[in-house]
């Protein structure tokens, strides 16, 4: 895994949309698998404004994102397709049907998971996946568990994500139990991929997921057989590196 050290959030943010950047422009019409959570946020600006500067053409970009609450839909302010919409999509010149997420109101699970699995699928794979890290090392949803998941899945969100992502939700019992995420095995197809992590509060986990054995209990380990995977942290973040 390469690793980028970044001074900040601010210094991430810079360095990681820097990245997406040259993916665009050197393929207009790449398949983008995104991610939510407070870290991507910064990426997101910095893509914003470059766009708004005339640098980025998003006209032919195609995106596919990682995960969904189940029983959200689209319109909700707690959803990630909202998120999506209001941090980046609405404000670039993306066509939105070429922007894909799993459908949270779909109560079927099989069905759903099969027809997102296609839609990765039909779009040839991934060119360039941005992730988050979770504090208890998960990748998308990819919780913590004995074995890795291939495909897209339902999955039930354990407690200290719940508690986690509780942050932006009114109150804990507001937030969704259950999600739809890409597996892992989507996840590793992606030709690149970028793992943002800021903050001190994910050094532990940052330094298993560099240094320690490769195991479904830190998703994000399996990163390690990645041949493409640039990590860019900031020195918070940094700070546990064995
Ligand atoms: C959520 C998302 C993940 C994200 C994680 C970390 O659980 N499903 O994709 O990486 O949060 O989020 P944050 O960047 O807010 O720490």
């Amino acid at each position: 895994m390469k690793l980028i050290k970044a001074r900040d959030y601010e210094d991430i943010s810079r360095k990681a949309a820097n990245l997406i950047s040259a993916q665009i422009i050197l393929k207009p019409d790449s398949v983008l698998g995104l991610a939510t959570g407070s870290t991507p946020i910064g990426i997101y600006n910095k893509l914003v404004d470059w766009y708004n500067k005339g640098d980025l053409d998003f006209s032919q970009v195609r995106t596919v994102n990682l995960d969904e609450y189940c029983g959200l839909s689209k319109d909700n302010e707690q959803s990630y397709c909202y998120f999506m919409n209001h941090h980046l999509f609405y404000h670039v010149n993306i066509d939105l049907k070429n922007t894909n997420f799993p459908n949270g109101m779909e109560c079927d699970a099989v069905k759903e998971c099969n027809r997102y699995n296609q839609v990765i699928e039909d779009m040839g794979g991934i060119d360039m996946q941005l992730l988050g890290l979770g504090t208890n090392g998960h990748i998308g949803f990819n919780e913590p568990s004995d074995t890795f998941i291939r495909n897209t899945h339902q999955v039930t969100l354990l407690n200290d994500t719940v508690v986690a992502n509780s942050r932006f939700f009114d109150s804990l019992d507001e937030v969704p139990k259950k999600a739809y995420t890409m597996g892992v095995g989507h996840i590793m197809n992606a030709k690149k991929i970028i793992l943002a992590v800021s903050g001190e509060n994910k050094s532990e986990i940052l330094n298993q997921v560099l240094n320690g054995p490769v195991t479904p209990l830190v998703p994000a380990t399996i990163l390690q057989f990645h041949p493409d995977v640039t990590v860019v942290a900031d020195e918070a973040a940094l700070s546990a590196l064995a």
